[in-house]
């Protein structure tokens, strides 16, 4: 196929949806297609494959930079984030943060999460409706992260605000000078918090994740005072807005699927697949940026050095080819593990915590919310980067409890 015959996606269109006819056209005719930044991979194996490939690099401080954001906080920031490191100084991070960050102090506390979601619901079950977003989602994961990390629940309530802003790094709006005072505002007051708790921690250790992150060492490596204080805020930056959405995401399949809805409330043990097939069939994270270090081939195709490459989590998960034609079902076990964590060395590192409380939280909500039912038109994050609504009103009933 000729360069110019590569089918074309504009993904800045503000009206582009992974989930369209355009793309399941453009997989079914190639591997790739091009966009406005470059090129898209679209199909399970190329996404696997060049998600591993260690000449392509993170592209997310790239594609701020792109988007206007050259300097400031932000900016010195984000590029330390692990998420935008790469190599040698991207392994020993990663290393020394998942130390901390272990599988045994995610699941002990399911219980927490569990209960964090009967209060939430406690608050508006009897009431019949809801706005979702607001009375659940908003609260529930920054609940999650800041129990984990350790941070006291007095101080909790910016964090909610200042982790959504955070979550605009991804989006368009950035560009607009309004959206990034915002974003920067939030940064700076965030930053401060978690100077003050790392200090705090420093003088009284405690049996949570920023004592660990402190102590975690390797071969007498440790973690610098930067280091730290950048991960931390990242990790509340990471932790939060990806599962706040990808929850709405949830909900919102659940209304177009009432029959799945009851068996999950009936069957607990579903909640497992039901979370992995919410994120398959409606990612929150559609793609994520690559930039080429150097020349490369792939299918016998030749790309510069600097091309950017979108990696299609969303087009990859329904892959026809590996898929099938699959709808949205919980009780099917699928062929193929869905793809919205990413995968290769930036795999997310929350991804177990980000899968206990999306358990917890559905299976309680499941419980609780019968039928549960649009209450109006949901309005939404625009669609690139983290996706979501920002607002999803629902109706239901009360479950006997
Ligand atoms: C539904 C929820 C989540 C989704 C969909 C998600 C998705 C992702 C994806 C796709 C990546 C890889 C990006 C890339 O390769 O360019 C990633 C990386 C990462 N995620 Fe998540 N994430 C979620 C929740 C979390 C949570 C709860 C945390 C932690 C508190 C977290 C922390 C991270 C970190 C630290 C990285 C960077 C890892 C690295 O670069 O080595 N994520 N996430």
């Amino acid at each position: 196929m000729q360069v110019n015959e590569v089918p074309f996606l504009n993904i800045f269109d503000p009206h582009f949806r992974i989930d369209s006819d355009d793309v399941r056209a453009a997989r079914a005719a190639s591997w790739y297609a091009r966009t406005p930044l470059g090129y898209s991979a679209l199909r399970y194996e190329d996404v696997l494959v060049l998600l591993r490939d260690p000449r392509l690099h993170q592209g997310s401080a790239a594609m701020l930079k792109l988007r206007g954001v050259k300097d400031g906080p932000l900016v010195g920031w984000w590029d330390k984030a692990l998420l935008n490191m790469d190599g040698a100084d991207h392994t020993r991070l990663r290393r020394l943060v998942a130390k901390a960050f272990t599988p045994p102090a995610i699941e002990r506390l399911r219980p927490y999460f569990k209960a964090t979601a009967e209060r939430l619901i406690d608050a508006f079950a009897a009431s019949g409706h809801c706005e979702f977003m607001t009375a659940f989602s908003d609260r529930y994961p920054l609940e999650g992260i800041c129990e984990l990390l350790g941070i006291p629940v007095e101080k909790r309530d910016g964090f909610c605000g200042w982790a959504s802003d955070l979550g605009l790094i991804f989006s368009p709006l950035v560009a607009d000078p309004q959206v990034r005072a915002r974003i920067e505002t939030s940064l700076l007051a965030l930053s401060d918090c978690v100077k003050d708790v790392l200090a705090e921690r420093r003088r009284e250790p405690k049996d949570d994740l920023i004592t660990a992150l402190l102590q975690a060492e390797e071969d007498g490596d440790r973690l610098s005072e930067e280091e730290l204080h950048t991960n931390v805020v990242g990790l509340v930056f990471a932790g939060n807005d990806t599962t706040r959405n990808q929850l709405g995401l949830g909900l919102l399949a659940f209304t177009r699927f009432p029959e799945q809805w009851a068996l999950l409330a009936e069957r607990p043990d579903l909640a497992p697949r039901a979370v992995d097939e919410i994120m398959r069939k409606f990612p929150t994270i559609s793609g994520i940026p690559r930039i080429a270090t150097e020349a490369f081939e792939h299918r016998g195709v030749r790309f510069k050095a600097g091309t950017v490459f979108g990696l299609m989590l969303g087009s990859a998960n329904v892959d026809e080819a590996v898929f099938g034609e699959a709808p949205f079902d919980i009780t099917v076990e699928r062929p193929a593990a869905q793809m919205t964590f990413g995968g290769g060395i930036h795999r997310c590192l929350g991804m177990w915590l980000a899968r206990a409380e999306m358990q917890e939280a559905l299976v309680t909500l499941a419980q609780r919310l019968d039928r549960i039912e649009l209450d109006g038109a949901p309005s939404w994050l625009p669609g690139q980067g983290i996706v979501g609504p920002t607002a999803l009103p629902l109706r239901f009933g009360a479950r006997a409890v």
